[in-house]
């Protein structure tokens, strides 16, 4: 006996169904329209890679990585995972393809899915999709260091830029830009900021939760990420890091808020703003939309000076963001932009052999020429024909029998308001080209 077991969708993944998938396309042409005229090329990695590529740069101790990637052994016995972010694999590609030799800065985008076991809920799904972009630029010798920073800042601001620019093309609702600087490695830094943060979280450690409690021994910068409500008056109180930026890390930070200025770049500075992948220094930035509730971080990105070298590539520059594409469409949606067009521009309804030649003449004329166009199978009585249009959203039926094909006047019927009216082939395109 056949088994008769009905296959569901896994857990945290979607069917992306017509005519929702008109909008995906749609905000992904966008992506490419804008990343385009900001320089940028799409580039295509593979969605899986070794499982080391992101530990060693995500970290080994970041949720991502400790307890959210689809790891698995392949039959070599090496192992595999399947990518949870894509700037590491970004980074891998900029290596293997020598592209520090290509002209600097490398301006890449993607697209496409992406996968991690977190806990399903609205706007938060085990495959999720990313737009992304990354400037990569291998330093030169004799450059780097601190005059970089007028250059990098102008970098960083470009990128957030270009993300606000596309969110505005598509019409994206209550965009909130929160920026951030999280200093970097050296003692007199980050380091040393998180060794006070780790001294005054023990001073309170008794009324933090579990979470942060163990936080504090192994990453003390995420407790500030805590969106639990008995901790919020606490974090308040604790140390900040825009306090404790050495001088370098302090002009960057500046100058990247004066360039954002510049062009126009409205943004909230947020000192808790960490974000939970290891590989960030200096600016760090989220942006969060309308319609989204817990979930509404719709982007994140930031700065990664060092990760291509820590990959094996030469000491490197990197600064790019991800945007959440499934929050991004479901924002749309709930302000009403996810429009999906009518269904068919035009259903061809005829009727006898001879029109069935016409029929399909015109439809592949009219298809040629760009319009979505029905053509039933088989012959159908016109009452039938038209009542299928309707349901399709048609917004015009063709209606061929032997009258039409005798006087080569085709009879159009338009669907919104019944009207009907008689017309040559070529007054109907033109009619048509006028939607
Ligand atoms: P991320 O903050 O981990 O950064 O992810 C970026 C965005 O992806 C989030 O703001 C969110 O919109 C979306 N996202 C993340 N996880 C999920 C999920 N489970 N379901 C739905 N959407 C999700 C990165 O991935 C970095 N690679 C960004 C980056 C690029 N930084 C520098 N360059």
């Amino acid at each position: 006996m056949a088994n008769k077991t009905k296959f569901q969708a896994i857990k945290g993944t979607r069917d992306l169904l017509p005519p929702d998938t008109e909008l995906w396309n749609r905000v992904e042409a966008t992506a490419r329209e804008v990343f385009g005229t900001f320089g940028f090329g799409e580039i295509r990695p593979p969605i899986f890679e070794p499982t080391e590529l992101f530990a060693r740069s995500i970290g080994a101790d970041t949720d991502v990585v400790g307890k959210e990637m689809y790891t698995f052994e392949d039959r070599d016995n090496s192992s595999i995972s399947l990518r949870p972010e894509a700037t590491a694999s970004v980074c891998r590609v900029y290596i293997e393809h020598g592209m520090h030799a290509w002209p600097q800065p490398v301006k890449l985008y993607y697209l496409g899915p992406m996968f991690r076991r977190e806990r399903p809920q609205k706007g938060r799904y085990r495959q999720f999709y990313q737009i992304g972009a990354e400037v990569l630029e291998t330093v030169q010798p004799g450059q780097g260091g601190p005059k970089d920073i007028p250059k990098d800042a102008a970098v960083d601001a470009e990128v957030i830029e270009m993300v606000m620019a596309f969110f505005a093309r598509l019409g994206l609702e209550g965009v909130q830009l929160e920026i951030n600087s999280i200093g970097h490695a050296a003692e007199n830094c980050r380091r040393g900021y998180v060794q006070k943060l780790k001294a005054a979280l023990e001073q309170v450690k008794d009324k933090l939760g579990p979470d942060s409690q163990r936080r504090i021994e192994t990453n003390p910068l995420r407790v500030l990420d805590s969106k639990l409500e008995s901790e919020q008056a606490i974090i308040a109180g604790l140390p900040k890091i825009s306090e404790h930026l050495c001088d370098d890390c302090a002009k960057q930070y500046a100058e990247v808020k004066r360039q954002l200025d510049l062009r126009g770049v409205k943004y909230t500075e947020n000192w808790r703003l960490v974000r939970g992948l290891d590989y960030y220094m200096r600016t760090t930035f989220e942006i969060t939309a309308r319609g989204l509730g817990s979930q509404n971080a719709v982007c994140g990105g930031g700065r990664y000076d060092g990760l291509v070298e820590l990959l094996g590539g030469l000491p490197t520059k990197g600064i790019g963001f991800a945007i959440g594409e499934d929050r991004l469409i479901l924002s749309l949606q709930e302000a009403g932009k996810g429009g999906a067009e009518a269904g068919r521009d035009v259903f061809v309804a005829w009727m006898g052999e001879k029109a069935q030649t016409s029929a399909i003449a015109a439809a592949q004329r009219l298809r040629a020429a760009g319009f979505r166009v029905e053509l039933p199978p088989v012959e159908q009585k016109f009452g039938k024909a038209l009542g299928q249009a309707d349901k399709l959203g048609a917004r015009y039926a063709l209606i061929l029998g032997e009258d039409e094909i005798a006087t080569g006047q085709w009879t159009v019927k338009t669907l919104a308001d019944g009207a009907q009216a008689k017309m040559s082939e070529s007054e109907f395109l033109e009619k048509l080209k006028r939607l």
